[in-house]
């Protein structure tokens, strides 16, 4: 029998569907599943592809069916799956073989496996994959780390498989072991934060504005089609217009407000963190998560101190609603300047060379924030030094346009008791970001009171005391 050209192990949702990605593209690929009912149920699903599909019942199979030098890619759970996956692989593998781990695995776990398999013959990569099931069945978007010589290997594949941007594949090597994976956190981490900044402006013509979900769907419908022009936006607009099948009543209003995190935006903002990067729109993203898991306690408080939301007056609902799709353009790119920073610190720090231009365009289809938006991210980047995508010209001109929406849109909800902590945190960073004189002169003062610290001075160079002692 003709032997399959890739392998893949674990066929979740994402796995099946980039299984059949792989099997459209003309490849003939070799399944395998730790339980072999769904490895079976999956071949006999495939339809038309299923010609392409060994379904493989034991591990051996799997690597027999395959041809050397194989590629394997795993989409397990990331974790400890992924090491025991390695381990039962690695006895039965040969010389340049290649293992893929294309699951959400923390980078650091990526690196340690890099280090585990250097000296040996095996290959590893480590690949961010984006776009949810509809990506990985259609066309994701691929964030690959690993060697340059391994990329070459498996380049041809994921290319076919990759979503398309105006036909540029939206894949791309970015660099040595754990690269992939880093920059998949970091998509990860702007991407809470562009939900929470959607729905933090969710709450504020719900709460503020007394929209009801209709209005609300039809206006995230309309700025679809402007600056804010994105998927998340766009199912925001479906999500908004969706009512429960069971009730009648908008589906938004009778899902609980709690929403969980499976960890690659905490991540994100761990190494941020590590790295001493401000990344607070971000954090401030997965802390909302973390706060909205309070439910009881949240409910609990409110019956403690009231509610303050009293709405807009109504003579100011028509300006603030008119004022959120640029509040929440400023709000984006604060958020994605953090981000863009964070890669950038990590790029020196891991030594990747992290092509930013390249990550803004393979991240502009098939993955969960694609966007217009990322396009112009891309135009700044390229060819241009590193810096703050928020001193960019083309940023410069966003900015100014935008922040005064921001910084009304802010004070409104601050006032109204809405609360908007992504959206303050994107403009209390803008406003720190773009004052030359702050106040960690009193900062330094009072470290070096209580404990001798030491300053700068404005005027000569050298480390100072100040007078405390006396
Ligand atoms: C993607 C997504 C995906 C992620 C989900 C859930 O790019 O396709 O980022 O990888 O798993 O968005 O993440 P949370 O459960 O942490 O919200």
């Amino acid at each position: 029998m003709q032997q399959a050209e890739i392998g893949l192990i674990g066929l979740g949702v994402m796995g099946s569907n980039l299984a059949l990605n792989i099997a459209e593209h003309g490849y003939r690929i070799a399944v395998w599943n730790r339980t072999a009912e769904k490895t079976r149920s999956f071949a006999a699903t495939a339809g038309a592809l299923s010609d392409r599909i060994v379904p493989c019942e034991t591990l051996e199979d799997l690597v027999a069916a395959i041809r050397p030098p194989r590629p394997i890619i795993l989409m397990v759970q990331a974790g400890a799956a992924v090491d025991e996956q390695i381990a039962a692989l690695r006895p039965l593998l040969s010389a340049d073989d290649i293992v893929i781990d294309a699951g959400n695995a923390n980078f650091r776990d990526t690196m340690r496996r890099f280090a585990e398999l250097e000296g040996s013959s095996l290959t590893f990569i480590g690949m961010g994959v984006s776009g949810g099931e509809e990506g990985a069945r259609h066309g994701p978007s691929i964030m690959v780390g690993g060697t340059q010589a391994s990329w070459l290997r498996v380049r041809d594949v994921l290319t076919a498989i990759s979503a398309r941007y105006r036909d540029e594949p939206c894949v791309a090597w970015l660099g040595r072991n754990g690269a992939g994976h880093f920059v998949k956190t970091i998509h990860n981490g702007i991407e809470y934060a562009d939900m929470q900044m959607i729905a933090e402006i969710y709450g504020i013509l719900r709460d503020g504005a007394r929209l009801d979900t209709a209005a609300m769907a039809r206006l995230f419908e309309q700025w679809n089609g402007g600056r804010l022009e994105s998927y998340l936006i766009e199912i925001t607009a479906k999500v908004l217009a969706a009512a429960d099948p069971e009730t009648g009543r908008p589906m938004v209003d009778v899902i609980v407000d709690s929403a969980g995190q499976k960890g690659t935006g905490r991540w994100s903002v761990i190494e941020a963190q590590m790295m001493g990067v401000p990344a607070t729109a971000i954090e401030a993203a997965v802390a909302a998560r973390g706060l909205s898991a309070l439910k009881d306690e949240r409910a609990a408080a409110e019956s403690l101190y009231g509610t303050p939301t009293t709405g807009f007056e109504r003579a100011i609902v028509r300006e603030a609603v008119a004022d959120l799709e640029l509040a929440l353009l400023a709000g984006k790119i604060a958020a994605y300047a953090q981000g863009f920073a964070v890669m950038e610190a990590a790029s020196k720090e891991f030594d990747w060379g992290l092509p930013m231009a390249t990550i803004a365009r393979i991240w502009r289809a098939g993955c969960i924030i694609r966007s217009q938006f990322l396009d112009t991210i891309a135009e700044a980047f390229e060819g241009a030094p590193p810096g703050n995508l928020m001193a960019a010209p083309r940023f410069v001109d966003l900015m100014t346009e935008a922040v005064p929406a921001l910084r009304r849109t802010v004070a409104r909800a601050a006032l109204a008791g809405i609360p908007v902590p992504a959206l303050s945190a994107a403009l209390a960073y803008f406003d720190a970001y773009r004052t030359g004189r702050g106040t960690a002169n009193l900062v330094q003062a009072q470290r070096d009171f209580f404990g001798a610290h030491g300053f700068e001075r404005i005027d000569r160079p050298g480390a100072h005391h100040g007078p405390w002692g006396a």
